[in-house]
């Protein structure tokens, strides 16, 4: 039996990942390339996504950045494309970058409705299929894409944002059961309430600026919501993401991660 330790080592492997440039993706990038491997990220933000690069090349080790818009199939195909030019080996794909969406169905226009299901769902499906180009050849490989706890909670204004996000689940599911037999894992991580960017409309003003009482405010729902009684930290979700692609995993497919701090608890 490998040594525990050894499970989690990922020296050696290659991860893609996009929305590296912020909060999940970021710290995803740092914790996988702390455990060894070496990452190309992409990023609207590419001088937020080369930060990243440059933060893991100071602790010691290996990242490329690109500018990617994940709304356009030929960037994330250059993007998983990198990696094997580059490095020679796709082990890693995760579809991280998303955006929120907050309003009520009969407010919906087109335009927002197409940018929320290019951003949040056809991106993935772009990721998912650049990933399976490269790992069905070389037989193994591990897809983890990003859904919402909002699949577990349906509320007002949250119903373009959780169709995406269920259709992501989906996604991940279905192609479990197509690419199972090439060595291939596909997960999904459903995070809950978790202090980034993304969260940041909660609790700043019109100019940004976070005010206090409104981020109490927030951290005073996020606990009241979960039985641990607080937010989450990117941090949080990638070590669920860690463990997902680790070998520790290796008989986990199909499955939906949920790091929530217990706010929903589906079977
Ligand atoms: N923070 C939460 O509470 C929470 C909860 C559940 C799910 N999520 C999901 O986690 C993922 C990461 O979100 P986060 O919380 O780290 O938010 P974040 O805003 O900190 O990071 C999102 C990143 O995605 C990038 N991005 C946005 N549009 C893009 C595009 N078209 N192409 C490439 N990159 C793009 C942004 O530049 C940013 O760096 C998202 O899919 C989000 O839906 C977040």
């Amino acid at each position: 039996m490998a040594a525990v330790r050894d499970m989690f080592d990922l020296s050696g492997r290659v991860a893609v990942l996009t929305g590296v440039a912020s909060g999940i993706g970021k710290a995803t990038a740092r914790t996988l390339a702390a455990a060894g491997a070496t990452i190309v990220g992409g990023d609207l933000d590419e001088a937020g996504a080369r930060a990243t690069a440059t933060e893991i090349a100071g602790d010691g080790g290996t990242a490329v950045a690109m500018r990617t818009d994940v709304t356009r199939r030929a960037d994330v195909d250059a993007l998983v494309d990198r990696a094997a030019s580059e490095f020679g080996r796709v082990d890693v794909v995760g579809n991280i970058a998303g955006v929120p969406h907050n309003k009520m169905v009969a407010e919906v226009t087109d335009e927002e409705f197409e940018r929320i299901l290019a951003i949040n769902l056809k991106s993935v499906f772009y990721g998912c299929q650049a990933a399976i180009r490269h790992m069905i050849p070389q037989g193994s490989g591990c897809i983890v894409n990003i859904s919402s706890g909002a699949i577990d909670t349906p509320a007002p204004t949250l119903a373009c944002y959780g169709m995406t996000k269920a259709a992501v689940a989906m996604l991940t599911k279905t192609l479990a059961t197509e690419v199972g037999r090439h060595g291939i894992r596909v997960n999904a991580i459903a995070p809950g309430m978790i202090l980034t960017n993304f969260s940041r409309h909660n609790f700043v003003d019109e100019q940004g600026n976070v005010v206090p009482e409104r981020l109490e405010q927030y951290h005073k729902r996020a606990s009241a919501l979960a039985p641990l009684g607080r937010a989450g930290d990117p941090q949080d979700v990638a070590n669920t993401f860690w463990y997902l692609v680790s070998d520790a995993a290796s008989f986990v497919t199909g499955q939906i991660e949920r790091p929530n701090g217990g706010v929903s608890m589906p079977w």
